[in-house]
């Protein structure tokens, strides 16, 4: 069997689709291992879950230093546990050009929205506003664009006449946890 991919996953807060990740490295066939876990917040929850699964964690805030150095001491986090693809996972920070550049490639995120449509924030809602009939998520590649490179694999998810951004939001993350470590697997082996 080759070597497992080592990915470095980065989260911002409650770590669901991380979790799915981890869950999913797990499995004795999983092309990829998760190396670490990293956070702009020091207390995001998914910090926790990450420790208790015995997955190695680093938190880092940016608050009182140059963007260049917090992302410098990032990096060198992710370069010491090995890690060679990193899965951004509800990471609510832009990256810089440089650090997207140094990673061209192997960088992954997962969007709540059918991209092209609704890049950035509030997605739910306006695909709900918008009167479509689905909503979804995908997986991108990530370039210097917000939510811009090319679509790796999207879920669809049907719009009810009585949903809110929430209602949809849960149906949406319940297929991120499908999607994503499916798309990861066959990222890692392309
Ligand atoms: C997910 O909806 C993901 O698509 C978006 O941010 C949210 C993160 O949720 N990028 P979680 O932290 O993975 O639970």
């Amino acid at each position: 069997m080759k070597p497992k991919a080592k990915v470095g996953i980065l989260i911002s807060g409650r770590g669901s689709n991380m979790a799915s990740l981890i869950a999913a490295a797990q499995d004795f066939d999983c092309p990829f291992e998760i190396a670490l876990v990293a956070s702009d917040k020091p207390d995001a929850p998914g910090l926790t879950f990450a420790k208790a699964a015995a997955v190695a964690t680093f938190a880092q805030s940016p608050k009182g230093i140059a963007k260049a150095e917090y992302e410098a001491a990032i990096e060198t986090a992710l370069l010491s546990t090995g890690v060679e693809v990193i899965a951004l996972a509800g990471y609510m920070r832009l990256l810089s050009d440089a650090f997207v550049a140094r990673w061209k490639g192997r960088i992954i995120n997962i969007h709540p929205s059918l991209l092209p449509k609704y890049k950035g924030l509030d997605t739910h809602r306006r695909a709900i506003e918008a009167g479509d009939s689905h909503a979804g998520c995908s997986v991108h590649v990530v370039t210097e664009e917000l939510d811009g490179g090319a679509v790796l694999g999207q879920a669809e998810v049907a719009i009810l006449p009585d949903d809110t951004p929430a209602t949809l939001a849960e149906r949406v993350l319940q297929e991120e946890h499908r999607l994503y470590p499916k798309v990861l697997a066959d990222f890692v082996t392309q």
